[in-house]
């Protein structure tokens, strides 16, 4: 049985007080929820405050990007041991408005996913077609491209030590969710490919799913066999919201 697995995506939203006003509910309201695992992604400059509000408790954090290199001449950039010396388990690579707005490519965003497993973090993997490319068919595709990205550079085994997040472009941050129906069918896709390089690690990895979950909607998605919990971009702001969405993995 796999373990669900639900992850807060902050975006470049928050300040001091509403973080921890945030963590404070999030973490009083799930504390018994020991079904499933809960991670918030945050910005890079509030890492050491979340990591004092969070240490030693059920709820686990991580960075939202990172830089492929170890360390050197790169301004602006942060390295995955700086991730680690702030207690971050997890950092999301890959995701769509990186990959669009900072032309971050699958190549790119492999050696992000390598230097994250090499620091000993769990890179959290995105991948998902555009609108364009679903209308077109070629969702599998593109998805498939993705995917096979990251067992070129990294290797099938990495997959063990990684997380898939399965978000559709068009579903994030437009209120536009995929039906359980469409969401399922591709994380089988997805869990189908792997299962071509190893079987043991298809169904052993997690495989969530991101783009509009809301508390209305999350337990039918994650009801889906293949859908083992979401990445949570705007819900995971509000606790109340953020909470409701832990509560429907816990089934
Ligand atoms: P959303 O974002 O939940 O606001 O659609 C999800 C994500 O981008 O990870």
């Amino acid at each position: 049985m796999r373990k669900k697995f639900v992850a807060g995506n902050w975006k470049m939203h928050g300040n001091l007080a509403h973080n921890q006003e945030l963590l404070e509910a999030v973490l009083k309201n799930t504390a018994n929820m020991r079904q499933s695992e809960i991670a918030v992604c945050v910005p890079f400059p509030y890492l050491s405050a979340v990591q004092d509000l969070l240490r030693n408790t059920h709820v686990k954090w991580g960075a939202q990007t990172v830089s492929e290199h170890d360390k050197g001449a790169y301004t602006g950039e942060v390295s995955t041991e700086m991730l680690s010396d702030f207690g971050c388990k997890y950092v999301i690579v890959g995701h769509s408005e990186r990959r669009v707005i900072y032309g971050e490519s699958s190549q790119t965003v492999a050696l992000k996913y390598l230097a994250a497993q090499r620091a000993g973090l769990i890179p959290i993997l995105c991948i998902g077609e555009t609108l364009e490319q679903r209308e077109a068919q070629i969702t599998e595709q593109v998805v498939g491209e993705q995917l096979n990205a990251i067992v070129e550079t990294a290797g099938a085994e990495s997959l063990m030590k990684s997380v898939v997040a399965y978000e559709p472009v068009w579903a994030i941050g437009t209120g536009k969710t995929a039906t359980p129906q469409q969401a399922q069918e591709v994380h089988e896709f997805i869990r189908k490919s792997i299962a071509d390089y190893n079987k043991k690690i298809a169904s052993e990895i997690t495989i969530i799913y991101g783009g509009s979950v809301k508390a209305n909607n999350a337990d039918e998605l994650f009801a889906m066999k293949d859908i083992d919990g979401g990445l949570i971009g705007g819900a995971s702001l509000i606790a109340e919201d953020f909470v409701a969405i832990c509560e429907a993995a816990q089934n």
